[in-house]
C-alpha cells in the first residue's frame, strides 16, 4: 500500500455517505467504491434464484456462484454479477431488504472481503459502507464516521422519494420507522456490524451543508497525511 492513500467511510444509511465519498473523489481524484452496491448486486442474484431471505444455507452456496466485479464507465461506478450489469437493478425497495438481511451472513461478507481490499491495494480509494474502517480496511489513512439524527435522514429520504416520483402511499413516520428497523439490524447484527473505528474522525452531518462536511473530511485527510509522513521520517 506504500505511496497509497485510502478514506474509510461508514456511517448509517441516509448519513450522506454516498454523496459526500463522491464530491472528496472527485475533489482528490480518488476512486469511489460503494460497497452497498457490491451487496446489492448480490442481494439482486439471491432473489433471481428465488432464495428466501432467511435461507442463509441456501444464500451461502449461491453466493460462490456469485462473480461480482466493479467497473467505472464515465467516472461512474457500475457492477456486475457474473457478467451482466446490474446497476439499474439495485436501488429497489426488495433489494435493499434482501441486500441488509443478506449482509448478515459471515459467507456473503466473506466473499466479498478480498475483492473491496484488492480495490485499494492499486489506486487511493474513497471507499463508503458499514464496515470499511473497522474490518476492510483498518488501515485507512483516514476514517470517517459519519452519522445524522433519525429524524434528519428520513426527511432527506422523504424528499428524494419525492423528486423521483416514488414517494408514493409512504409517510414521513413510516419512512423513519425503516430507517430506525435498518439501523438496528445493521448495528446489531453479530458480523461486522455497523460501528464507529477506534480511530475514526466522528461527523454528525445534521446542521451541515454537503460542501461544509466535504472540506472537513479534506482537512482531515490532509492532518492524517502530515501525521504519517512525519511517522515515516522519524522511522
Ligand atoms: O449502503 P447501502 O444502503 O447501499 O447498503 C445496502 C446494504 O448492505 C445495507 O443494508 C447494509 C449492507 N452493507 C454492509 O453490510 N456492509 C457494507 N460495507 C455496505 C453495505
Amino acid at each position: 500500500m506504500k505511496g497509497l492513500y485510502s478514506i474509510a467511510i461508514d456511517g448509517p444509511a441516509g448519513a450522506g455517505k454516498s454523496t459526500i465519498a463522491k464530491a472528496v473523489a472527485e475533489r482528490l481524484s480518488y476512486v469511489y467504491v460503494d460497497t452497498g452496491a457490491m451487496y446489492r448486486a448480490l442481494a439482486v442474484y439471491f432473489l433471481e434464484k428465488g432464495l428466501a431471505p432467511e435461507d442463509e444455507k441456501g444464500i451461502a452456496e449461491a453466493v460462490g456462484q456469485a462473480e461480482v466485479k466493479l467497473a467505472y464507465q464515465d467516472g461512474l461506478q457500475h457492477v456486475f454479477v457474473n457478467g451482466r450489469d446490474v446497476t439499474g437493478e439495485i436501488r429497489t425497495e426488495a433489494v435493499s431488504a434482501m441486500a441488509s438481511a443478506s449482509s448478515r451472513y459471515a459467507a456473503v461478507r466473506a466473499h466479498l472481503l478480498e475483492l473491496q481490499r484488492e480495490l485499494a491495494r492499486h489506486q487511493n480509494v474513497i471507499m463508503d459502507g458499514r464496515d470499511i474502517g473497522t474490518v476492510v480496511l483498518p488501515e485507512a489513512t483516514l476514517k470517517v464516521f459519519l452519522t445524522a439524527s433519525p429524524r434528519i435522514r428520513a426527511e432527506r429520504r422523504y424528499v428524494q422519494l419525492q423528486e423521483q416520483g416514488k414517494l408514493g402511499e409512504a409517510t414521513l413516520p413510516e419512512i423513519l420507522q425503516d430507517i430506525e428497523a435498518r439501523d438496528y439490524q445493521d448495528s446489531h447484527r453479530a458480523n461486522a456490524p455497523l460501528k464507529a473505528a477506534e480511530d475514526a474522525v466522528l461527523l454528525d452531518s445534521s446542521g451541515l451543508s454537503e460542501a461544509e462536511v466535504t472540506e472537513q473530511i479534506l482537512k482531515a485527510l490532509s492532518e492524517k497525511q502530515k501525521e504519517q509522513g512525519m511517522v515515516k521520517e522519524q522511522a
